[in-house]
């Protein structure tokens, strides 16, 4: 399966599922190319380091639309089946949902629905959550809200700080999105629609 990567800053999530398609443990896949909407992301160099085409798009003042028409012409025209986004930080239009129904997927540091938006980490420190962890979902039109695939729990220590927490669940999210994809590439999970 032949997957596009959306990123817009460290790219960690990103590196592991470029490792995990190499590896072979995410099986008969291709990273076709990593889109960054932000040109110093760190995470452009790390794909370009492991042989992956990455390329940055920015909106540029442009609508939501026509950034995002630009974004979807470049998947479509190198035939991305898949669009995981990695720390991609806008919503997507309701155009490059409908182009890829069932085939965004998403990953975010908490068991949602809990703290959706910015700052899951910080929301369930604050909360005085005692489990907290990641969540990998399919994207529709609503923020962090489509349909779960799958979660991975962490417990919050006492005395975790808002770096140590979100270190403990990134170490999570970078096997859970590994194991999501697997899934939906080997079938497993290949669409809910
Ligand atoms: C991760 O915590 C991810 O869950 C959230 O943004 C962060 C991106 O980190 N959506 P990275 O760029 O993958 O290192």
């Amino acid at each position: 399966m032949k997957i596009g990567i959306l990123i817009s800053g460290r790219g960690s999530n990103m590196v592991a599922l470029v490792d995990a398609v190499k590896s072979g443990e995410i099986p008969t896949s291709e990273i076709a190319v990593v889109i960054s909407d932000k040109p110093n992301a760190a995470g452009l160099e790390k794909a370009r380091e492991r042989g992956v085409e990455a390329i940055v798009i920015e909106r540029r003042g442009r609508t939501r639309q026509e950034h995002d028409a630009e974004i979807i012409a470049k998947l479509k025209s190198l035939g991305v089946e898949l669009v995981c986004l990695a720390g991609y930080m806008r919503l997507l239009s309701r155009d490059f949902i409908e182009a890829f129904p069932y085939k965004i997927v998403n990953i975010h540091p908490s068991l949602l629905p809990l703290y959706p938006g910015l700052n899951a980490q910080k929301q369930a420190l604050e909360h005085g959550a005692r489990v907290s962890g990641c969540t990998v979902h399919f994207v529709d039109e609503d923020l962090d809200a489509g349909p779960v695939i799958l979660q991975r729990s962490v417990n919050v220590l006492q005395g975790d700080t808002l770096e140590t927490l979100s270190e403990r669940i990134l170490e999570q999210e970078h096997l859970a999105y590994v194991e999501a994809v697997k899934s939906i590439v080997t079938g497993a999970k290949a669409s809910i629609a």
